[in-house]
């Protein structure tokens, strides 16, 4: 049976690279709380009015098409992971395909907050090992920052926007591509992390917005719990059902949420410091665009076959951990 495998994966990264220095103009915090408490420096953000997820993951997908020498017209399939769509509907995936011109695909956004890559992932490879899709398009975006207070030192140095387009086909080689995964949720996440109006439960109003409702909430203590002790559960639970030593693993890319939540995960695996890809300094929290970023940031290290343990905790809660050979 096919297994599904990222052939060609494009980034589009915002110019305006928000640091430290100026978010302590802008709030009570420091440089130096935000770097030992959370491993970020700084973050890329879209500022432009009118510009959504679509706009990065256009870009990002134009990028895809010309780097891997695919016609748009060959795409079966364009799925868009985002907690952040340009709007509620129609569908950013819809969004991202008229603007790049791809005319023959279906396709849909899914939201799985910072597990999103793995939960979207493992859902495209549904398809592709179904024979129901040949070429898809996976886009990984957020914009998080236009539902970021930017007057909550609690969150605002949290995260960052970008884009990533992966292209998704089938192989029969077993030395690369899709090995395993095991998706989690546990809905006693929603009250820890969540933007609460706009949905609806709460329709956007004066009083929404006046009570700042339209912005991310997150009790960090709390998910910081969970997200530790989750991540690092699953991602043991995946070497131990494959029988993986640690010197089985090429390399651990975590979700990026906070430096000493990947530290933990790398160190219950067994694994060196020096397998586990870190990029947050650079990107802060992109959400479930940031698995994808990393293996983006991080691919001109990767080896043909390289075995890749991908895991993730996000709001929800979800979580997850992935078995992945490196196919390029
Ligand atoms: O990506 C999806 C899932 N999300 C996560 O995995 C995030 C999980 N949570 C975290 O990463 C951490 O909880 C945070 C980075 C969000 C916060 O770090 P923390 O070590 O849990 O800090 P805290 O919220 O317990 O706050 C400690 C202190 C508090 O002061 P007091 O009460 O001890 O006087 C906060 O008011 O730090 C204060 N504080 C700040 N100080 C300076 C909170 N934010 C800031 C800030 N600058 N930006």
């Amino acid at each position: 049976m096919k297994r599904a495998v990222i052939t060609g994966i494009e980034a589009s990264i915002p110019d305006y690279v928000l640091t430290n220095a100026e978010l302590e103009t802008m709030v009570d915090t420091s440089d130096q709380w935000i770097r030992e408490r959370t491993g970020i420096v700084e973050r890329h953000i879209l500022k432009q009015d009118g510009l959504g997820v679509s706009e990065m993951g256009a870009d990002a997908v134009r990028k895809l098409l010309s780097a891997t020498g695919t016609k748009a017209d060959d795409i079966d399939m364009v799925v868009c992971h985002t907690v952040s769509p340009d709007m509620l509907f129609p569908a950013t995936a819809n969004v991202i395909s008229d603007k790049v011109g791809i005319k023959n695909a279906w396709g849909f956004d899914m939201g799985a907050g910072c597990s999103g890559f793995l939960f979207s992932f493992s859902t495209v490879d549904a398809f592709i090992r179904a024979g129901r899709a040949k070429k898809i398009v996976l886009v990984c975006g957020e914009r998080l920052s236009g539902m970021t207070d930017y007057t909550d030192r609690n969150t605002c140095p949290l995260f960052g926007d970008a884009a990533v387009a992966m292209l998704v086909e089938g192989s029969d080689d077993p030395t690369i591509g899709l090995v395993d995964y095991e998706n989690h949720v546990d809905g006693i996440g929603r009250h820890y992390l969540y933007q609460k109006a706009g949905g609806s439960m709460y329709p956007p109003t004066a009083e929404t917005v006046a009570r700042r409702e339209h912005y991310i909430y997150q009790d960090g203590k709390t998910v910081f719990k969970y997200a530790v002790s989750n991540m690092a559960d699953v991602s043991a639970a995946m070497m131990e059902r494959h029988s993986l030593q640690p010197d089985d693993i090429a390399w651990l890319i975590p979700h990026q949420a906070n430096l000493r939540i990947i530290a933990a995960t790398g160190h219950r695996m067994g694994l060196d410091d020096s397998k586990v890809l870190v990029n947050i300094e650079k990107f802060g929290n992109t959400g479930g665009t940031s698995i994808p970023l990393a293996l983006w940031d991080f691919k001109d290290r990767f080896k043909r076959g390289d075995n890749l343990i991908l895991s993730a905790f996000g709001a929800g809660f979800t979580w997850g951990a992935m078995y992945y050979k490196w196919g390029i």
